[in-house]
């Protein structure tokens, strides 16, 4: 197994490689004046097994287009087989027409994924699991659910024992809120979250549907971009007597600029996977990171 790096998530590359005792192999990725990528690689991929992993985090289009120029060259020379590692993959969102007129852009990522040459693909929590099926080619879809169960059950001391509730910021969220809360033995509601379809960013309606009085309430997404979700989940849930707010989600986006919107919000702390490598500039003293590395080097490991 050969594996590379995309530039996107050097550190969590360098982690899982780690784990497998491998090095990252050498590769170059230089992107021009005009956004343009080129990547090269130099080694001898022949009848290797190339494994590339890059997350789709911002700028998305651009990381698309490495990850499909490193899937190109191994099988253009040779590859025996070429896994995608995409720890966040970007568009999962429009997993289907939302409106009429609309496309079904995570397909359109598949299909150009596997037209680049990806022979298999190991994906971790995307927003909506079903979108999987566009993928036609084997695709393991792995969940961070276990490592955060772990560690809320290690840290629940810290969240205040026996009081928690997982919330579910929209009923996308249900099901995993629910195996969560299974998990912990402990309860779970769901906020009734509309968007407006032609805002993408903003909220219409959020309404709790549960009894979170007296709790600490574990508010558990798939992915922070704004905040707003979070922040308008963290608000219902304190104005419904909750003691205190968290968030739980896989992948810290953090698509604005401003990290000091954290300080301000009404959350105590942030925790999300190392899913997307977040630079020093969007961090926040809230934030707590966990790793998938293991995880994903257990999937790997199979094929070692
Ligand atoms: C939406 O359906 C997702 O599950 C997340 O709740 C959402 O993408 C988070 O976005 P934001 O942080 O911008 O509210």
């Amino acid at each position: 197994m050969i594996i590379f790096s995309g530039s996107s998530n050097q550190p969590l590359t360098e982690e899982i490689a780690g784990i497998l005792k491998l090095n990252v192999s050498p590769s170059e990725v230089v992107r021009f004046a005009d956004g343009e990528v080129r990547v090269r690689i130099t080694d001898d991929l022949k009848d290797q097994h190339a494994v590339i992993v890059q997350s789709l985090s911002t700028p998305c289009d651009s990381n698309l287009m490495e990850i499909c120029q490193f899937a190109h060259i191994a099988k253009r020379e040779k590859a025996k087989k070429v896994t995608a590692v995409i720890p966040y993959l970007a568009y999962a969102r429009q997993h289907k027409a939302h409106r009429e007129g609309e496309a079904i852009s995570v397909k359109l990522v598949a299909d150009f994924l596997k037209t680049s040459g990806v022979d298999e693909c190991i994906l971790l929590d995307i927003h909506e699991e079903n979108a999987v099926r566009f993928f036609k080619m084997p695709t393991v879809h792995l969940s961070a659910s276990d490592i955060f169960a772990e560690y809320i059950d290690a840290h629940r001391e810290d969240f205040g024992e026996d009081n928690l509730i997982i919330i579910a910021p929209d009923k996308g969220r249900r099901s995993e809120a629910e195996n969560l809360a299974g998990d912990l033995e402990v309860g779970f509601a769901v906020i009734d979250k509309v968007r407006f379809l032609d805002r993408t960013d903003e909220i219409d309606k959020n309404e709790l549907n549960g009894d979170v009085n007296q709790k600490e309430a574990l508010i558990f997404d798939d992915m922070i971009s704004t905040g707003r979700t979070a922040i308008k989940a963290a608000e219902v849930c304190l104005k419904g007597g909750a003691f205190h707010a968290y968030l739980i989600a896989s992948h810290g986006v953090f698509s604005i600029n401003d990290p000091s919107i954290w300080d301000k919000a009404p959350i105590e702390k942030v925790f999300v996977t190392n899913s997307i490598n977040i630079p020093l500039n969007k961090r926040f003293p809230k934030l707590e990171t966990v790793s998938v590395a293991p995880l994903i080097a257990k999937t790997l490991q199979n094929y070692v």
